[in-house]
């Protein structure tokens, strides 16, 4: 198994900030200055941080340069850092990614039949366990709460709490990931901002008490960062995130672990737009990365702030 120092593993930070009661960030990263802008906040803050990859991230990046990428980082960062699995759909890929070095992985098998998931969830459990790697798992379906959906049919994707406390006894995972109304990218919400529904999280929380839980699709999609997009040629039509307000409710009630990538991609893309577009004249990439890099920096700030109540 390749061993990057100094990683920590999932379970470790999140029993601590369940303890805090405030929530780790988990964000997204692709590249060199994706993790650069992450590892800077965050040393900024002095809070512990996951990165994670999903499968077309570590595919895009390859494991040697994510691993070297991720080897420099964790050198320069003081605090606790996890490497994370997002999404692994498999046992195949999260045991690939446990044997690379990873110090977490998530493995999502969320669209099988509840005893599949199990079964599945199981497996990678058992090997992860062997190398101390902490493991995710997903049950419930990430959809945006609509406006013309009524609440029955919303609770059709909603975690149901009983089957949440038998997935984790059957299961030994260490975290779960939760469906309460987000779901990925930036249209989370057709009509305007999505209502999370915090009394489904209070009923998952009654039932499986200090656990720690996951929200996904946890992106804010703040208004200014989409027009800086917008306002140098994108497209970005009815884009809605989390307020605020219910990331704040979400971590009062149970949630340790937030997981963010659009907003970092909303604001990489508006920085670099807008570089592109003010400078025409310039050919150096260095350039626009780099406000790239620090547009992505401030708004994993943000974030942070929130997630840590500070
Ligand atoms: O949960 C999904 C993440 O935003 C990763 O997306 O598969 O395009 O890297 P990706
Ligand atoms: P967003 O698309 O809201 O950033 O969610 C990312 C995520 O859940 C990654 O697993
Ligand atoms: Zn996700």
């Amino acid at each position: 198994m390749f061993v990057i120092k100094k990683l920590f593993s999932g379970s470790e930070i999140l029993k601590e900030a369940l303890s805090k009661r405030i929530a780790i960030g988990a964000f997204n990263f692709t590249n060199m200055e994706i993790v650069q802008a992450i590892v800077s906040a965050a040393n900024e803050l002095k809070t512990p941080v996951i990165l994670q990859a999903s499968s077309s991230a570590i595919k895009y990046m390859g494991f040697g340069y994510l691993k070297a990428i991720i080897t420099a980082a964790a050198e320069e960062f003081d605090m606790p850092l996890v490497l994370h699995l997002d999404h692994g759909k498999d046992f195949e890929i999260c045991k690939r990614c446990i044997d690379e070095g990873f110090s977490s992985v998530m493995i999502d098998a969320s669209s099988l039949s509840f005893d599949e998931n199990i079964n599945t969830t199981k497996e990678v459990v058992n090997y992860a366990k062997k190398f101390g790697v902490s493991v995710e798992a997903e049950l419930g379906t990430l959809a945006g709460v609509e406006d013309e959906v009524n609440v029955s049919e919303n609770n059709a994707f909603y975690t149901n709490p009983d089957e949440a406390l038998e997935f984790i006894e059957k299961t030994g995972i260490d975290s779960l990931a939760i469906a309460i109304g987000t779901s990925h990218g930036p249209n989370k919400g057709k009509l305007g901002v999505p209502k999370l529904s915090i009394e489904t999280l209070r009923k998952i929380k009654e039932k499986v008490g200090d656990f720690p839980l996951v929200l996904h699709g946890a992106s804010s999609v703040y208004s200014d960062s989409v027009k800086i997009c917008n306002d140098y040629g994108a497209d970005l039509k009815n884009a809605f995130g989390i307020s605020d307000k219910d990331i704040k409710a979400s971590i009062q009630n149970g949630i340790v672990k937030i997981n963010v990538d659009t907003d970092i991609r909303i604001a990489f893309l508006g920085a670099i737009r807008r570089s592109l577009s003010e400078q025409s004249s310039n050919i150096d990439m260095r350039k626009y990365l780099s406000e790239g890099r620090e547009a992505a920096k401030d708004i994993v700030l943000r974030r942070m702030k929130i997630f840590c109540n500070s």
